[in-house]
C-alpha cells in the first residue's frame, strides 16, 4: 500500500493516556466523593458517572480542537499549584499534564467587560471534544482573584461545580473550599464571588438532554429585568 491510500488513522482516548488519567479523575470524585446526604446530590453524581464509564467504555475517537489560552489563563500555574497541595489534588496534577492542550472560552457572544481579563473556561467532555460525548459535558472554570461571576442560571441543565483551588461562594450563602461539590438544578440562579488573594479553579460537570448541552444558550440573568419581575 503506497502512502496516498493509507487510512487516516483516529486518535482514540486510549492513545492519550493524558486525558484518559484527567477523565479517571473525575470519575474518583464522582464516584467515592460524599453526597452528603442529598438525595438530589447522589442522583447528580450517579447520572455523571454512570455517562462517563459509557464514555469511557466506548473509547470515543478525540476530536482535536486547537489550544486557546485567554487572558485568566496566566492564573492557571498559581491555580494549579494550590490545588496540587489541597484536597483535590489528584485532579490539579492530572490537569497540569494537559495544560498546553486547553482551548479556553467565554461561552457569551457579547462577554461583559469585567469578565475579560477575570474569568474562561474549557471543555474536556461535551458535544465539541475534545473526548466527544452529547449527554455530558465535563470541564473547568477558572476565575481570576476578587471576580464576581454575575447571576445567571441554565436551563435543563443540572450542574455541578467541584472546588479544585481557591476559595469562593455562591449567592453569598457559604464559601466553599476545594473538595466540595455545589450543585445547582436547572433554572436555579446563581452569582459567584471569588477571594481576594488566590485563583478559584472548579472542576464542573453538566447534565442534560443532547439538544440543551449541544446548545446551551449562555445567558446571563439581566438585573433590571429580575428587579422589574419582582417588583423593586
Ligand atoms: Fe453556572
Amino acid at each position: 500500500m503506497n502512502q496516498m491510500s493509507e487510512p487516516l488513522e483516529q486518535t482514540r482516548l486510549y492513545d492519550r493516556p493524558d486525558w484518559l488519567y484527567l477523565l479517571r479523575e473525575f470519575d474518583t470524585l464522582y464516584r467515592h466523593g460524599t453526597a452528603g446526604g442529598s438525595r438530589p446530590i447522589r442522583a447528580h453524581r450517579k447520572r455523571v458517572r454512570d455517562a462517563l464509564s459509557s464514555i469511557i467504555y466506548a473509547n470515543p475517537a478525540i476530536t482535536p480542537r486547537a489550544p486557546q489560552p485567554k487572558p485568566v489563563t496566566t492564573h492557571l500555574g498559581r491555580a494549579l499549584d494550590l490545588g496540587a497541595r489541597g484536597a483535590v489534588q489528584g485532579m490539579s496534577q492530572a490537569l497540569s499534564r494537559v495544560t498546553d492542550q486547553l482551548t479556553w472560552e467565554y461561552g457569551y457572544e457579547k462577554v461583559p467587560k469585567a469578565l475579560i481579563k477575570k474569568y474562561a473556561y474549557c471543555e474536556v467532555v461535551g458535544p465539541r471534544g475534545p473526548v466527544p460525548s452529547e449527554k455530558l459535558v465535563l470541564g473547568f472554570v477558572l476565575f481570576a482573584p476578587s471576580t464576581t461571576y454575575p447571576q445567571h442560571s441554565h436551563r435543563e441543565i443540572e450542574e455541578s461545580y467541584i472546588s479544585v483551588a481557591g476559595a469562593w461562594s455562591e449567592n453569598d450563602a457559604a464559601v466553599h473550599a476545594p473538595g466540595s461539590l455545589i450543585l445547582n438544578r436547572p433554572g436555579l440562579e446563581h452569582r459567584i464571588t471569588t477571594g481576594e488573594l488566590t485563583p478559584c479553579l472548579l472542576a464542573y460537570a453538566w447534565t442534560g438532554s443532547k439538544e440543551r448541552l449541544c446548545e446551551p444558550e449562555m445567558k446571563l440573568s439581566s438585573p433590571r429585568r429580575e428587579r422589574m419581575e419582582k417588583g423593586i
